[in-house]
C-alpha cells in the first residue's frame, strides 16, 4: 500500500532522531494525524541504554505531546523508579503510533503498518542496548509475538540497524491498573530489566 511505502521511504531517509521527528511531524500519510492535536514522538534521555515502546498516545499525551503522561504513564514512572530508572536520567520512551486514535480506540492494522517504519527507524537511530515492548500491541508489532502473558519476561535478540540488541516484553500499565494482581509479573520483568542493565 502506498502510505506504507511512503512511510518506509521517509523513515529510511532520516539520519538522526531530530530528522526523524521532523519527518514524522510532517508526514501526511496517516489519517490519525488529522484528528490528533499533536505528534507524540518521544520522551526521556536519547542516550539512555533502555528504550520503552508503548502503543499510542491517549488524551493526556495528546494534550502534552509526550508519551505516557496520563494515569498509565504515572504507573509506568513508578515501575521505572522501582528499578532505578527515570525519564530524566536513564530511560527513553516512545510509542508504536505517534498520534492519538480518536476516543482512544485501538489502532487499526493499517494504521500500525503505516507507523511501524517510523518506530523501527526510531529504535535504530536511538540504538538502545535493551528494548522493552510495553503491552501486547507493541510486542506483536515489534517482536512478532502474540500471547503477552506467555511471552512477557523473556529476554530475546532483536535485529536493529545491523546489530542485535536485547528485547523483552512486559505488561502494559493500563492493564495493570485494571488487573492489579498481574503486578507481580510486571515486577519480575522489571527485575530482569534491572539485571540486564546492570543497575
Ligand atoms: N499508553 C500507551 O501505550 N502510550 C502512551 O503514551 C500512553 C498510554
Amino acid at each position: 500500500d502506498s502510505a506504507v511505502a511512503a512511510a518506509r521511504e521517509a523513515a529510511r531517509s532520516a539520519a538522526s532522531l531530530d530528522e526523524l521527528r521532523a519527518i514524522v511531524e510532517s508526514f501526511e500519510g496517516c489519517a490519525l494525524k488529522a484528528t490528533a492535536s499533536r505528534t507524540v514522538f518521544e520522551d526521556g534521555v536519547r542516550d539512555a541504554r533502555v528504550m520503552f515502546v508503548g502503543e499510542a498516545p491517549g488524551r493526556e499525551e495528546d494534550m502534552e505531546g509526550r508519551p505516557f503522561v496520563g494515569k498509565s504513564g504515572q504507573l509506568l514512572d513508578r515501575m521505572l523508579a522501582s528499578v532505578g530508572l527515570d525519564r530524566k536520567t536513564n530511560a527513553y520512551i516512545a510509542n508504536i503510533i505517534p498520534w492519538r486514535p480518536p476516543g482512544n480506540r485501538t489502532p487499526t492494522p493499517q494504521e500500525i503498518a503505516i507507523c511501524e517504519p517510523f518506530v523501527r527507524r526510531q529504535i535504530e537511530l536511538k540504538a538502545p542496548d535493551l528494548l522493552v515492548c510495553v503491552g501486547a500491541p507493541s510486542t506483536e508489532t515489534l517482536l512478532g509475538l502474540k500471547g503477552i502473558m506467555k511471552v512477557r519476561g523473556r529476554l530475546m535478540g532483536f535485529e536493529s540497524g545491523g546489530r542485535t540488541i536485547q528485547a523483552i516484553a512486559t505488561l502494559h500499565p493500563a492493564y495493570l491498573l485494571r488487573s492489579p494482581i498481574a503486578k507481580r509479573q510486571a515486577w519480575r520483568d522489571m527485575l530482569t530489566i534491572r539485571k540486564t542493565l546492570g543497575l
